[in-house]
């Protein structure tokens, strides 16, 4: 399946998180595709500069590679995109990793609880203003279907991932935002 972004609406440049693989790497191709030009977020910086290239050489876009650990306190890819004119955010950054909860050190469960909750905060923030001052885009969140009932042996990832599914920027996507666009 192949979805077209309107780039008048949501270009000229869009950034994606977690972009060096997987679903990420596909919403690269796909926005790219539609003639947005694409800041890609990772932290594997190799990875991302093959997925840029490619989005490059098939759809003649500008890329940008932007290697960060989304995990880390107050890490946003804030500097890295003030001089692009971003309309389209996709925050999808974000990984499991099955287990027993008890197993599991501290700091490995609270990286994934920042990753999952904080980078999605503050790029709804951050972001969010940017958007909303000039007038139109989108942000895009990726959750998981398991935060509904949780997961077991996911039971870290599946409770952070509900944050995404009831996120304050869900109510400003539906009001200020949308309302401004
Ligand atoms: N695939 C599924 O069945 C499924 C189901 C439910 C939800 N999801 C959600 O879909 C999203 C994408 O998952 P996927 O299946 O495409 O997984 P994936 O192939 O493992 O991709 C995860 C992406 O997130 C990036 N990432 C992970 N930790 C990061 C960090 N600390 N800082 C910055 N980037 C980080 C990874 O890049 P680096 O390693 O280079 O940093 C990678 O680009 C995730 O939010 C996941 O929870 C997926």
């Amino acid at each position: 399946m192949r979805a077209q972004i309107d780039k008048r609406r949501f270009g000229p440049w869009a950034v994606i998180t977690g972009a060096s693989s997987g679903i990420g790497k596909e919403f690269a191709r796909q926005i790219s595709a539609s003639g947005v030009h694409v800041a890609l977020v990772a932290r594997r910086e190799l990875l991302l500069r093959t997925v840029g290239a490619e989005c490059t050489q098939a759809s003649g876009v500008q890329h940008r590679v932007i290697p960060l650990d989304l995990s880390e306190p107050d890490f946003l890819p804030v500097n890295a995109t003030r001089d692009l004119d971003v309309g389209l955010v996709v925050s999808n950054a974000g990984t499991g990793n099955p287990g027993r909860f008890l197993d599991k050190g501290r700091e490995e469960l609270m990286e994934l609880l920042r990753l999952n909750t904080g980078a999605h905060l503050d790029i709804a923030r951050h972001f969010g203003e940017r958007l909303v001052r000039r007038g139109s885009g989108g942000l895009l969140f990726v959750g998981a279907m398991g935060a509904d009932k949780g997961i077991p042996f996911m039971a870290n990832e599946a409770g952070a991932k509900a944050y995404v599914r009831s996120h304050p920027c869900r109510s400003m996507t539906s009001s200020s935002l949308t309302e401004s666009t």
